[in-house]
């Protein structure tokens, strides 16, 4: 209870806070720094932009459409599909709608049931996150971002197959990871399609991947591969579910990890979060509602209608920036939990709702954990990462003063 008290903070916003947030804006210019400033200034809730498409920017709105699957979809001009069924083919989810894609997705569900998640974490990521604490114990310092890279590559080895006595770890290394990451950075909003040269070096990087999942998808069903091959999967799709996982649940993890652990030190509330176990969950939720690491999704509509006040003409391309719609909640306040009112919108809405969501909140609860255990931690070193779709830190280096 002393603890407790201990760790209560002035209610009222802190300068503390303002500092979080500034830095966090500071990561969405430096990823973004044409398209943010421009988009920040269009107002809300719905408004036309020329040249880009339709910008909802208000959370009711926002989840008014991704519920609205048949007036807006993933397949269509400026939607995703045209970004990644080059890259993947035509059946991965993400490019994906209906009955097919509802079915992809029971089929794959168990991959992510709670039993399965929390293996895939511990037998990854345990070894990592207990080298983590230890380090930060003996008063090193470490980068987190290095770190986060190092759990996404042991968990893209475990998506396709690889076992550690493999020599999982020469095979995802580091090179390996920045050419991974730098699929997602050929998108960029004013381009919404990948050029034929950015299409073939993609698919190089997931074929290199492939060869190992087409291996296990072959064998028994220890590994995801082989366990998609059991859940009734063909190889193509589950060769195509695992390039899903290896573009959407990398970046997004690299990029949250060290964003919520900055956003807790910043404001000075990572001793308040580590009192609880339930602090930590709702410094977790409030980090990513802050956070966002998605900014962005993309619908085409495929009929006339209306967004608020905005017509919407069939074909239009619609930009739902769910940064600024879960950004409507207030500043980063974990204590308040604005989050808790947003129902997850960072992870989505409806038949899209992040299918990984148990994978990274498991990824993130492990790694956090292991900052909390360190309330005096302290930023030594940052630097945001530039030019990048997923906005995010190229550096945090944190340590124990
Ligand atoms: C903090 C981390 C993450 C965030 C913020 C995030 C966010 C999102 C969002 C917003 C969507 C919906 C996109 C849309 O409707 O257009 C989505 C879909 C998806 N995510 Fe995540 N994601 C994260 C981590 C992961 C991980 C770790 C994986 C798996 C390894 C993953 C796999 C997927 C897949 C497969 C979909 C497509 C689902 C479908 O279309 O049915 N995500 N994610």
């Amino acid at each position: 209870m002393t603890a407790l008290v201990e760790h209560r903070r002035d209610p009222r916003p802190g300068p503390r806070v303002a500092t979080a947030m500034r830095h966090e804006r500071a990561l969405m210019r430096a990823a973004h720094p044409l398209a943010f400033p421009l988009l920040d200034r269009v107002p809300g809730p719905v408004r036309r932009v020329p040249g880009l498409g339709v910008l909802v920017k208000d959370a009711a709105l926002l989840r008014g459409v991704l519920m609205d699957t048949a007036g807006f979809t993933k397949n269509g001009p400026g939607a995703p599909s045209d970004l990644w069924t080059p890259v993947l083919g035509p059946s991965v989810l993400l490019n994906m709608e209906g009955a097919d894609h509802a079915a992809l997705r029971r089929r794959l569900a168990p991959l992510f049931a709670p039993a399965a998640v929390e293996a895939l974490v511990a037998e990854g990521l345990g070894a990592a996150t207990r080298e983590l604490s230890e380090a930060l114990g003996r008063g090193e310092s470490v980068d987190l971002v290095a770190h986060a890279r190092r759990g996404a590559s042991a968990v893209i080895a475990r998506l396709v197959g690889l076992e550690p006595e493999e020599g999982a770890a020469a095979v995802v290394d580091d090179e390996l990871f920045r050419r991974v990451a730098a699929i997602t950075g050929y998108v960029t909003l004013a381009r919404p399609r990948l050029t034929p040269r950015q299409v073939a070096r993609a698919r190089g990087v997931l074929e290199e991947l492939g060869a190992h999942a087409r291996r296990a998808y072959a064998g028994d069903e220890s590994t995801v591969p082989g366990r998609m091959r059991a859940l009734g999967l063909d190889e193509r799709e589950a060769l195509g579910a695992v390039g899903a996982f290896v573009l959407t649940g990398t970046e997004t993890i690299v990029s949250s990890l060290p964003r919520i652990a900055a956003l807790l030190i910043d404001s000075g509330l990572l001793g308040w979060a580590g009192e609880h176990p339930a602090r930590a969950d709702a410094a977790i939720h409030e980090g990513l509602r802050v956070t966002t690491p998605s900014p962005m999704m993309l619908r085409a509509a495929t009929r006339p209608g209306r967004i608020g006040d905005v017509a919407v003409r069939a074909g239009d391309r619609i930009l739902l920036g769910t940064w600024w719609a879960d950004r409507a909640g207030g500043d980063f306040d974990p204590e308040r939990n604005p989050a808790a009112s947003l129902k997850q919108l960072w992870f989505g809405a409806g038949a899209h709702y992040c299918l990984g969501a148990p994978l990274a909140m498991a990824q993130l609860r492990l790694a956090l954990g292991a900052l909390l255990a360190h309330p005096r931690l302290e930023v030594a070193a940052r630097r945001p990462a530039r030019g990048v779709l997923i906005p995010g830190y190229a550096e945090l280096t944190v340590r124990v003063p």
